[in-house]
């Protein structure tokens, strides 16, 4: 039997996503294991909720190493010690660099809370909303050097209407934590079958 895919998860946050993808890897949804949570933030959630399920973590500060190439090679090798295949990017709020875009090469992706390219970069659902936009969404894609400009692996959409921020945050959150995971085992199943 071919061992679980090795993944990290890189988040900045909440980690809702995290918990998505844990749960997935839990209960079957997702062929996977999580072997490491990464973030550039100390104080981030998603540190408690990787501690609650017992997944190693690594928190690091940015601000102590001289270049994002410096800070990168660091997590390398801390991701090939582990043994990790793949990265999952999940709220995490930096741009990838070369270093890492080398090592992982087609095996970085994101999820993003719009449906690209429209409204890349920060707020995206502030974007969507203040430009009135119609419909409202989520975009798993792969990672490249921009920002979420890779390509696109699976979106999924729903109107506005009128519904508010609370709303439209919700049902954009709901749809993440099915989307993720999904659109992760069906990559994963192609990777296989090649
Ligand atoms: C999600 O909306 C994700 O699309 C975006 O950042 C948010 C992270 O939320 N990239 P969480 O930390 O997983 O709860």
């Amino acid at each position: 039997m071919k061992n679980r895919t090795k993944l990290a998860v890189f988040a900045s946050g909440n980690g809702s996503n995290f918990q998505a993808l844990y749960d997935a890897t839990q209960d079957g949804r997702l062929d996977a294991e999580i072997v490491l949570v990464i973030t550039d933030k100390p104080s981030a959630f998603v540190l408690e909720r990787a501690k609650q399920a017992e997944v190693s973590a690594f928190s690091f500060n940015p601000r102590d190493y001289e270049s994002k190439q410096a800070y990168e090679s660091m997590l390398v090798e801390k991701l090939e010690e582990a043994g990790v295949e793949w990265l999952v990017l999940a709220g995490f709020m930096r741009l990838i660099g070369p270093v890492l875009l080398t090592a992982y090469e087609n095996r970085i992706v994101n999820i993003h809370p719009s449906v690209l390219p429209a409204f890349p970069g920060k707020d995206a659902i502030g974007q969507t909303l203040a430009a009135g936009a119609e419909m409202a969404g989520v975009t798993v894609h792969f990672v490249d050097e921009g920002m979420d400009t890779g390509m696109i692996i699976a979106q999924r959409s729903f109107p506005v209407n009128g519904q508010n921020r609370e709303t439209v945050e919700r049902k954009i959150h709901d749809i993440e934590h099915q989307l993720y995971p999904e659109s992760l085992q069906q990559l994963f199943n192609r990777q296989q079958s090649v």
